[in-house]
């Protein structure tokens, strides 16, 4: 028996084709000495169709050699050592194949390649299963980029392993500059990655390892504080802490849109309490009206035909007064109320600043107030009713100087608007401030902090009035320790007739 040597097994004589893989045995030149079991089933061809054919006559059909820098079996020769090929081959069936070739030379005793073993391992599966791995992975890496919402992952040192567009757009670092020069710490501020690990262990918050929507600050690479809604997880690789992940948006544009939204709110509700007060107003006014002229009319009379020795003459006179204070109050009340038109015409916003100071009668009130006057350069026209907004700006004024107790800096400035489009009239005082409480009520009739007597608390309710009337807005800007801004604006008027004079 050919297995049979000096009545043992020859084991060596079976190796060749107990290996599991097509192999072959190649002389020096690339001719085929011998190929194994293995590589007959895989190629389906007897081994006398083999024997003695060159590789590449066999393996490419080809009658010359392959060129050096390619052929292994050259590389094998030349080096001595073992060389491995991948290959990418097309099966009869169609099929996509690969091959990891592996050349081993078969040293005689002086160390030169006398044969050289080629086994053909088919690495198909594993190479698709690569390919699919690659291409779900560049599949994810995309998903990651598209985000709308800011993705990024760190480690538990905290350095940065992905971070895609959107979080390149919120925190302003690119992914090399984040793995670079920061860790995930440097985007929270301080004592929030802490706190945020602490929750994420926790769990009684959203599951061990899982934080549901928080909104919390991140810090850009300006060192600007951003309002993100974050939710955040641990990835866990059994028991163990990978890498920690977060997916957060920017909460910018919503909380603005918020806050616009209140304030819309505020002005409607301010608004509408305006408009019920100033019914009722105008009702009381105009019921009040007619009596009070009969009673000026039959003071009057009465007091002209009075000798002028007359005792009661001075009685009538305080009568005549008051009653005169009152009309005050009554076309105060009117004007609030909307029921006399503006009479309109086009002024220039600093003509109608130094009117109104001028118009102050009274001197004394600024003997201890410097007036400070930073005036728009440009010319603003506007069309409104000039005697009307005089009346505004003077109870802006002495509204400032009583707030002062009549001593301090009261500024006046106009400028026009960021879009041009309104012109701005500010008084600034370096008065007592309005409490918060206060600021919501400075607009209603008869709200006063004033003594009994001194102030009617009718200024600035009738200055609301007036403002609307001429299509324009007037609100506190700032008020404080250091004193009140108010600010009133109205829209420029572009008329391209009216010279400025
Ligand atoms: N510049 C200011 N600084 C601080 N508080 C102010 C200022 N302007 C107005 N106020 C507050 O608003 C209240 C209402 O002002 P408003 O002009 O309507 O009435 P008044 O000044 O009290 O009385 P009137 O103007 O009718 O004589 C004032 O009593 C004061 O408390
Ligand atoms: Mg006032």
């Amino acid at each position: 028996m050919e297995t049979e040597k000096n009545g043992e097994f020859d084991w060596k004589v079976r190796v060749f084709d107990t290996l599991s893989f097509p192999t072959l045995i190649l002389k020096p030149d690339g001719a085929i000495l011998s190929v194994n079991v293995s590589f007959i089933k895989r190629y389906g061809i007897p081994k006398e169709q083999v024997m003695g054919r060159y590789c590449h006559d066999f393996f490419y059909q080809s009658s010359y050699s392959c060129p050096l820098d390619v052929c292994p079996l050259a590389a094998v020769l030349q080096s001595g050592e073992g060389q491995t090929i991948l290959s990418h081959v097309a099966s009869g069936d169609g099929e996509e194949k690969w091959e990891d070739r592996v050349f081993s030379p078969i040293l005689d005793d002086e160390g030169h390649v006398r044969y050289i073993i080629e086994s053909i391992r088919d690495v198909t599966r594993v190479k698709t299963m690569e390919k699919e791995l690659s291409e779900l992975r560049g599949f994810l890496e995309k998903a990651i980029q598209v985000s709308t919402s800011a993705i990024v992952a760190a480690d538990m040192k905290g350095n940065i392993l992905v971070m895609n567009r959107a979080a390149e757009e919120i925190t302003g670092y690119t992914l090399r500059e984040a793995k670079e020069k920061i860790t995930a710490r440097e985007l929270h501020t301080p004592g929030q990655a802490e706190e945020i690990m602490k929750k994420l262990r926790d769990s009684e918050i959203g599951g061990k390892g899982r934080l549901p929507c928080t909104q919390v600050n991140f810090l850009n690479s300006r060192g600007e504080s951003i309002p993100v809604e974050l939710s955040a997880a641990i990835i866990y690789e059994g028991e163990e802490e990978l890498a920690t992940m977060g997916i957060f948006n920017d909460m910018r544009d919503k909380l603005a849109q918020e806050e616009r939204m209140r304030q819309m709110m505020a002005r409607v509700a301010q608004a509408e309490k305006m408009a019920s007060l100033g019914q009722l107003a105008a009702g009381v006014a105009h019921e009040i009206n007619n009596p009070l002229t009969g009673i000026l009319l039959y003071a009057s009379l009465a007091f002209e035909g009075m000798e002028d020795d007359d005792p009661r003459k001075d009685d009538l006179k305080y009568v005549i007064e008051d009653a005169n204070r009152c009309k005050g109050i009554v076309r105060n009340l009117l004007a609030y109320s909307r029921q006399t038109l503006p009479d309109k015409e086009t002024v220039e916003m600093n003509d109608l600043v130094e009117q109104s100071l001028r118009l102050i009668r009274d001197q004394r009130l600024f003997m201890r107030v410097e007036v400070v006057k930073e005036l728009s350069e440009r010319n603003m026209l506007i069309h409104a009713d000039k005697n009307q907004l005089s009346q505004v700006f003077i109870n802006l004024i002495i509204n400032a100087i009583d707030a002062m107790n009549r001593e301090g800096t009261l500024t006046l400035r106009t400028y026009p608007s960021e879009d041009g489009h309104d012109a701005c009239f500010e008084v600034s005082d370096t008065g007592c401030g309005i409490s918060e409480e206060n600021v919501m009520k400075i607009f209603d009739p008869f709200f006063t902090t004033k003594e009994i007597g001194k102030g009617t608390g009718l200024g600035l309710s009738t200055a609301y009035g007036i403002v609307r009337d001429n299509e324009g807005i007037i609100r506190v800007k700032e008020t404080g320790k250091k004193g009140t801004t108010f600010l009133v604006t109205l829209p420029i008027y572009d008329s391209s007739e009216t010279e400025i004079i």
